[in-house]
Parts: C-alpha cells; sequence; structure tokens
C-alpha cells in the first residue's frame, strides 16, 4: 500500500536546538542496539538503515581527508570529535541490520535503496543537467537489481520480493554488460557552486555517499561467495559503483573549500536524518533517527560557525535561511518506467547523452567495454543459467523484459 504523502517539513537548521556536543558520546551498550527481525521489517525501514549508515561513513571518510589537508588545530579538534560521533551513529546504525540476513538479500535491499533514492530525486531535482545524470545512473542501479535477483534465486532459491516487498519492481533496464566505460567517458560538467540549489547539492551529495558505500559493500563482501558466479557478478558490477562514484562526484563543484564541503556534509546528515524521523514506521527505530537528528543539528552548527569565522560567510549565504525535506522513501514505479522508455538506449560522452545509434566509433568506452567483456559476461551469464533451469528453457526476465517493452512504447507514443 502506498502511503499517503506527507507534507514537505521546513526547518531552520542554523539555530533549531540540538544535543550539544559533549553529551553525543554513548557507552558501548547504548551505541549497540537490537537489530531488526527481517522478516516483518518494513522495506522501506531496511533502505533507511543502508541508506544512514553509508551517510555516515561518507561524513566520517570526508573529515578525515578534510583533517589531513588542513593545519588548523581548532578545525582539526572539531574534527575529530564530530567525526567519532559519526563513527559511534554508524555502528547504531549498521548494528541494526541482522545477522540472518544474507549478504546477497542486503545486496538487494542496497539496489533498492540505489532506485528509490535516485528516482525520488530525479524527479524533484532542480538543476535539468544534474537530472539527466541522476536518471542515466538510475536505469544502471535498475539493471543490477535485476541481476542479483537472478542470483538470489540461483544460489540461495530466495524470491527477491521478500526483500523489496513488490515496492520496487524487478526486471532489466540498461544491460549491466553496457555500464563499462573507459573512466574519462564518465566525467560530468559541475554544477556552480554559486548559482546551485542548495537541493541540487544535496541531492548529489546524498547519492554520492550511497554509491560509495555501495561500492565498498560489494568490494568487501563478493569475495564471501565460494560460487564462482556470484564471485564475478560482485567484481562486474562493483566496478560499475566505482563508475557511479566518480560520475556523481564529478558533479560537485571543485571550488568548494573543504571547510564549505564540511557545512555540506552536516547538512546532508541533518536532511536524511529529517526524512527518516519523519517518515519512520518503527516506533523504536524512529528515536533513534530522532536522536541522530538532535546530534547533527548541533554539529551543523557549530561548522556553520566555523565557516563564520573562518571565510567571513555566512552559512545562509550558501545553503539558505531554512531547509525544506521533502524526500520520503516511496514507490517510483511509473517514473521509472517513463525514463525506461526514453532513455534505455543512451550513452554518455562528453558530459552529454546520445543515443547509442549516434555514437561514433570514436567513443573510448567501444574498447574498454570489449575488453572487460572479451571473455564472458557475468552479469549476463547469470541469466543463462538461470534459463537452464527452466523446462523449457526460457531466459527468466523474458516476460519482464516484454512488460518493460510495451512500458517504453506506452511512452513513446
Ligand atoms: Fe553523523
Ligand atoms: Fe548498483
Ligand atoms: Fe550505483
Amino acid at each position: 500500500m502506498v502511503s499517503p504523502p506527507i507534507e514537505a517539513v521546513t526547518l531552520d537548521p542554523w539555530r533549531e536546538p540540538g544535543i550539544p556536543l559533549d553529551e553525543q558520546y554513548r557507552s558501548w551498550k547504548q551505541r549497540v542496539k537490537a537489530p531488526y527481525d527481517k522478516h516483518d521489517v518494513d522495506a522501506y525501514t531496511r533502505t533507511r538503515v543502508i541508506l544512514m549508515n553509508g551517510v555516515e561513513n561518507g561524513s566520517w571518510n570526508f573529515s578525515h581527508h578534510f583533517a589531513r589537508s588542513t593545519d588548523d588545530f581548532e578545525i582539526r579538534s572539531l574534527l575529530a570529535r564530530t567525526r567519532m560521533v559519526d563513527q559511534q551513529q554508524q555502528t547504531t546504525i549498521n548494528w541494526l541490520n541482522p545477522a540472518d540476513q544474507t549478504v546477497l538479500e542486503t545486496t538487494i535491499a542496497y539496489e533498492q535503496v540505489a532506485i528509490d533514492l535516485t528516482a525520488y530525486f530525479a524527479r524533484n531535482e532542480p538543476n535539468p543537467f544534474v537530472r539527466e545524470a541522476f536518471n542515466f545512473g538510475l536505469l544502471e542501479d535498475f539493471d543490477h537489481l535485476y541481476r542479483y535477483s537472478e542470483l538470489l534465486d540461483y544460489l540461495e532459491g530466495k524470491d527477491p520480493n521478500s526483500i523489496v516487498q513488490g515496492k520496487t519492481e524487478i526486471f532489466p533496464g540498461r544491460p549491466t554488460s553496457e555500464h563499462h566505460n573507459d573512466p574519462e567517458v564518465r566525467l560530468l560538467r559541475h554544477y556552480e557552486k554559486n548559482r546551485a540549489h542548495p537541493l541540487s547539492k544535496l541531492h548529489t551529495l546524498t547519492l554520492l555517499c550511497g554509491e560509495t558505500q555501495t561500492y565498498n559493500f560489494y568490494k568487501e563482501h563478493g569475495p564471501e561467495y565460494g560460487n564462482r558466479q556470484a564471485r564475478e557478478l560482485y567484481a562486474e558490477i562493483g566496478e560499475v559503483e566505482e563508475e557511479h562514484v566518480t560520475f556523481y562526484e564529478s558533479l560537485l563543484d571543485p571550488t568548494e573549500t573543504l571547510l564549505q564541503r564540511q557545512v555540506m556534509h552536516q547538512l546532508m546528515e541533518v536532511y536524511n536524518y529529517q526524512h527518516c524521523y519523519a517518515h519512520e514506521t518503527d516506533p523504536r527505530i524512529r528515536l533513534i533517527w530522532d536522536e541522530f537528528l538532535h546530534m547533527e543539528l548541533e554539529q551543523l552548527q557549530l561548522w556553520g560557525q566555523m565557516l563564520l569565522r573562518y571565510e567571513g560567510i555566512e552559512p545562509e549565504a550558501l545553503f539558505g535561511d531554512t531547509l525544506t525535506v521533502e524526500f520520503r522513501f516511496e514507490e517510483n514505479k511509473g517514473y521509472i518506467r517513463k525514463v525506461l522508455g526514453q532513455q534505455m538506449d543512451l550513452r554518455q560522452w562528453n558530459s552529454q547523452w546520445m543515443d547509442k545509434a549516434d555514437v561514433s566509433g570514436e567513443w573510448p568506452s567501444h574498447r574498454y567495454k570489449e575488453l572487460v567483456n572479451a571473455d564472458g559476461i557475468p552479469s549476463e551469464e547469470i541469466v543463462d543459467l538461470q534459463m537452464l533451469r527452466q523446462d523449457p528453457p526460457e531466459r527468466p526476465g523474458e516476460e519482464l523484459l516484454a512488460r518493460a517493452r510495451e512500458a517504453a512504447l506506452e511512452v513513446r507514443e
């Protein structure tokens, strides 16, 4: 059932009271909480847990990068303190995942995060160029969900709908075998920091944290499977996630200072905890989002004051007086079918998108794709293997693919 839309929440992130920083550290016992039950968790509670783990890891990682690039003690000290809290929050969140949820089941949920996050952002993205980038990435993660779903059935005999709960559709998108590009091809024109809508910055940074987390998860857990097919599929899709990190990070304006980025990370944490809190259906987990939202508000304000002191810039001037949070995890089926219908055959080059029929022989990705796909394509092989298990043999996505094509035609007409 689709829940009724809740109006966007607007808050004053620069003044909303938070939890004082020296009251934000937690004991081991407070930090590690009981996991959710994978049999009755709501699919979107699970996606919130996965997203916020990625957001915290992203902030932690950036804070270390900043610390290694500054000699200012006051900044390094605040970085160390806020980073320690981020790291504790990350433990609480990631430890909500239960031990009996397999790597592959969690993987299905990672792709569900990517799909419903990217689709919603694309629907609401103010910058048309950034929106097209999101649409392009969306169709790739959409196909990953399909490939991993076949692997889940093949290896564990499980229905991927036990994870996505029918909220996200599963059928082929732009084929994964086509996601492999010469690395330079993925680079995009960046937004302009003084002209970009704050929402474009928040969307981009959130997606970037999500994609980085996905990359790390596949690269870390892929080898835990003994099955060669599984190991190869994780290697192949793991590399596409590297392409996605390169792709989305190239949207960031490189002239943003590290301090401005730090404020942006904090604001992005506030933004994401706010929607988690607003839409969480598990009352126990909702309390966690509420507490962490108030930790981040305090951290944001401390970093906003740093920005004013060191660069003479009011954070409001860069990111707006108020923060309106409209995001929610929800179904995006109609939107995704429409984008599939219009953009399935697009390819990328020189910060532009073009139909694959119009890509010239000079396109560097031809060579790269030929090289990596030279002796077999794991994302195709898993579908072939699944076909052999059908009687009579047919490709498992066939009927669904037909549905997708039909949807594509409907949209084109
Ligand atoms: Fe945090
Ligand atoms: Fe993906
Ligand atoms: Fe991705």
